[in-house]
């Protein structure tokens, strides 16, 4: 679907890790290209034409946004530099001051290092505690087993919509209604969610939302952070700089603009923001529905393939994303890696940043195949002939 928008889908590659990045469409490079060659002014400063253009470009890429994700309000969608920026800005400029010691904050152990290691330096700062939702016998996380984990001191759900080893979608919704009756903020690690699947933020009511724009067609060095307005006006900004502020003359008086300035300080990754807004609408003319439809075909015909192989096991049979994790018997997942490697096949080997999963699976590295709407049936069937041949794998790894 839509190989030929794709630049590098004209060399021999075969190109499996859309999870850790997407491939980009021409039009994209080529509007970044079109910012830097014709117009390269700075946004929201400048009294001349070019920087108009900047400014308007710039805040069309902000309502593309909001449309996209269904926000109620274009300033509840704040440009950062991806999602662990906003993650990062979520538990250090609201939950940082507004957690109490003995609070508590739930995760699950197959969250990203982004969605965990802020939550355990705050952790360790404000002796906040943290919870972790158990898992199933798929490694899903159930409406009951959120219900279980909660305690009396629980404030926050963090969690990913789609995790980015396991595959599995999360019901978000039933989580949110559960929570806010019970007095709990749900934050949602979007990464691998928002790039596959259409999300509705408002009709999902979740409080905040962290994605990145390079997982779904987009530049390196752009996520958007969506919180509720009224959240966000509390946010405080983790960085002070230009842009910002309205005005500043002693340490006591700092005034900032409103949202959704007050939190983009300094100069931003405007080419990035402007690119970004081409992929939104990208995006939408292929359609979100279909891009899942497409992305589920495909993962339904490699775990098909990948079954009857005696020496693969398969580590998230059940999932329902364009994740496939797995493992060949007896050989380390980097090694496999790189005999793909050979036969210009890019997959992702390794713990993939989810280093506490393995308490859960009770395994440390798997090989992941991650799939966009540009794959193809041919290039699994590729991919599973070279799998299939065991003693080929073992003469080849090294
Ligand atoms: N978070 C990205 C991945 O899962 C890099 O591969």
């Amino acid at each position: 679907m839509n190989r030929e928008d794709f630049p590098l889908l004209k060399q021999d590659i075969i190109y499996f890790d859309n999870s850790a990045t997407s491939l980009k469409p021409k039009i994209v490079i080529d509007k970044m290209t079109d910012y830097y060659t014709n117009y390269p002014a700075n946004a929201h400063r400048g009294d001349y034409d070019l920087s108009y253009k900047v400014d308007k470009e710039y805040e069309e890429a902000r309502e593309l946004v909001a449309n996209f994700i269904h926000a109620k309000n274009i300033e509840e969608v704040i440009f950062t530099s991806g999602t662990t920026e906003s993650l990062n800005m979520i538990v250090d400029g609201f939950f940082k001051n507004l957690l109490e010691p003995g609070d508590e904050v739930l995760l699950t152990t197959s969250e990203h290092a982004s969605n965990i290691l802020p939550w355990f330096r705050l952790s360790n700062k404000k002796d906040i505690k943290i919870g972790y939702i158990p898992l199933d016998n798929h490694y899903y996380v159930t409406l009951d087993n959120v219900k279980n984990a909660i305690t009396n001191k629980t404030k926050v759900i963090s969690i990913a919509g789609i995790t980015n080893v396991i595959g599995d979608i999360r019901p978000i919704k039933e989580i949110t209604k559960y929570a806010h009756e019970h007095n709990i903020f749900v934050v949602l690690d979007g990464a691998q969610m928002v790039p596959h699947m259409s999300i509705d933020v408002t009709n999902l009511d979740i409080d905040f939302l962290a994605f990145s724009a390079h997982k779904m067609c987009g530049p390196t060095g752009v996520g958007v952070l969506y919180g509720k307005k009224e959240f966000l006006e509390h946010l405080e900004p983790t960085i002070l700089g230009g842009g910002m502020n309205e005005s500043f003359d002693n340490p006591n008086e700092i005034y900032l603009k409103d949202l959704p300035t007050r939190l983009e300080a300094g100069t931003r990754n405007i080419a990035g923001v402007i690119g970004f807004a081409k992929t939104i609408e990208y995006l939408n003319q292929i359609g979100m529905d279909n891009i899942h439809k497409k992305e589920l075909e495909l993962r339904n015909y490699l775990i098909e393939k990948l079954l009857p192989i005696k020496h693969i096991d398969i580590i998230n049979i059940e999932s329902d994303s364009g994740i496939v994790s797995f493992n060949v018997n007896g050989i380390f997942s980097q090694d496999v890696a790189y005999y793909l490697n050979k036969y210009n096949i890019c997959v992702r080997a390794g713990n993939h940043c989810a280093k506490i999963l393995k308490s859960s699976v009770g395994i440390e590295n798997s090989v992941r195949i991650s799939l966009y709407f540009y794959n193809t049936y041919e290039e699994i069937d590729a991919l599973v002939e070279l799998l299939s041949d065991y003693d080929k794998i073992v003469k080849e790894m090294i």
